[in-house]
């Protein structure tokens, strides 16, 4: 066998790896298409990817098509919890893909895992959060020369680049695969809503019906964990920043109010805004006994777990992923899976079905950057409209579902301006 760089948990989990891969596959007909077309027209020959996502059966299948399009590959998580060590066990043993991730990693082994990526020498870069672009524009910038390009899977990822872009320091073309339709419509309400439900549950085993659940923040993760907890019995506050947020969770029928009159009211608390202490040690105080704070926001920053830790008596596990703090008042808080994003901490991420779309815009965007690299400026992109309505209609489609067309008429009418009243 030739020998894959690697730093993974056991290979003797390859074939139990390569079983839940095949599950996955089943579910994403639109990136098993661009698969095939890649296996002939190999656009990606000559590139060397390298990828900083979760590492889950779903992300398995998009570097088997990068790899089926010609690319070299190497990946490493994007978040020291969010491994699945069977999935990359099988990359290295199955799939001749090199792999530095092991679930559980601490903060040095995370970053050197990236290093070791990045050793590569990419040509291009994909990312969930931004972290290989932050590392080769700080601490790597020798590989700057060979990156042509690169993808950025979600919110938080899109916010830190065009920041770079407006301080003139982002050094390549990189697109935005969250901003299209197909992604942020599907992966970040549907997928976040429900795996966000699977991870706490998972964790904590309770029930979800007439309990208080407060959603902080409602983008399009916030408007589907809201949806799905109402789904299930809950009571839903939802807390915001933005005034036109706000408004639209109060007329979809959700409570709205600031965290402070949130927090002794709530039993269940998720974050999903992106932002920084969103539950601060005031809040902490203000929680009833045995309310549950978890976090599905990509980075660990929405709860203030240094504020809570130096309120704490004390904090012991009660069970896998679920730490009690005591409080000095008797009370006690329940933080899940260290403030991490709960949903692949604690569960398996979204869903296979829901990730095929948001995987076929991360492939058909290499494809895109290896071929019109050479005509961009160095900034963020949008996903071409063609690539996303592409995604669409091949989901559609591999559904069943077939949809109306615009007459000649139809058409006609919506690109004139002459037809009134
Ligand atoms: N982000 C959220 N869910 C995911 C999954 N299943 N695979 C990869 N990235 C994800």
């Amino acid at each position: 066998m030739e020998t894959v760089a690697c730093d993974i948990r056991d290979f003797s989990l390859a074939d139990a790896g390569k079983k839940r891969i095949d599950w996955a596959e089943r579910e994403m007909p639109v990136l098993r298409l661009i698969r095939q077309r890649f296996e002939k027209e190999k656009p990606l020959a000559g590139q060397r990817v390298v990828a900083c996502l979760h590492v889950t059966t779903e992300t398995a299948n998009l570097l088997k098509t990068l790899k089926a399009g010609g690319a070299e590959v190497a990946v490493c998580a994007s978040n020291p919890l969010s491994t699945q060590d069977d999935v990359a066990a099988s990359l290295v043993v199955h799939e001749g893909i090199q792999a530095f991730c092991i679930k559980g990693e601490d903060h040095d082994t995370y970053y050197r895992h990236i290093h070791q990526a990045l050793d590569l020498k990419p040509t291009l870069t994909m990312d969930d959060g931004a972290d290989t672009v932050g590392i080769v524009h700080s601490e790597r910038r020798e590989l700057i020369p060979d990156i042509i390009g690169g993808t950025e899977e979600t919110t938080t990822g899109v916010i830190r680049l065009r920041a770079m872009a407006k301080d003139g320091v982002l050094a390549y073309p990189i697109v935005a695969v969250n901003d299209a339709d197909t992604k942020h419509f599907f992966d970040n309400r549907y997928g976040t809503g429900q795996s966000t439900i699977d991870g706490i549950l998972r964790a904590t085993n309770i029930l979800i019906a007439g309990r208080t659940v407060v959603v902080a923040g409602y983008g399009w993760c916030g408007k589907g964990v809201a949806m799905r907890a109402r789904g299930m019995g809950a009571r839903v506050i939802v807390t915001e920043v933005a005034p036109t947020k706000a408004l639209e969770a109060l007329m979809d029928g959700f409570e709205v109010m600031p965290m402070a009159k949130a927090a002794p009211i709530g039993d269940l608390f998720i974050t999903v805004t992106g932002c920084k202490h969103v539950i601060r040690k005031e809040h902490f105080e203000a929680m009833k006994d045995g309310a549950i704070v978890c976090n599905s926001g990509h980075f660990n920053v929405e709860l203030d777990l240094d504020g809570l830790e130096s309120l704490a008596n004390s904090k012991e596990e009660a069970r896998p992923f679920v730490d009690q703090f005591r409080l000095p008042s008797g009370k006690s808080v329940f933080v899940l899976g260290e403030g991490r994003l709960i949903n692949l901490a604690a569960a398996e991420g979204h869903p296979a079905s829901v990730m095929d779309m948001s995987f076929a815009n991360q492939a058909l965007c290499a494809e895109w950057m290896a071929k019109n690299a050479s005509t961009l400026e160095k900034g963020v992109y949008s996903v071409p409209k063609e690539i996303d309505e592409q995604v669409a209609s091949l989901k559609l489609q591999s559904q069943g579902v077939e949809i109306d067309v615009l007459t000649p008429e139809q058409q006609k009418y919506l690109t004139s301006w002459q037809e009134g009243t």
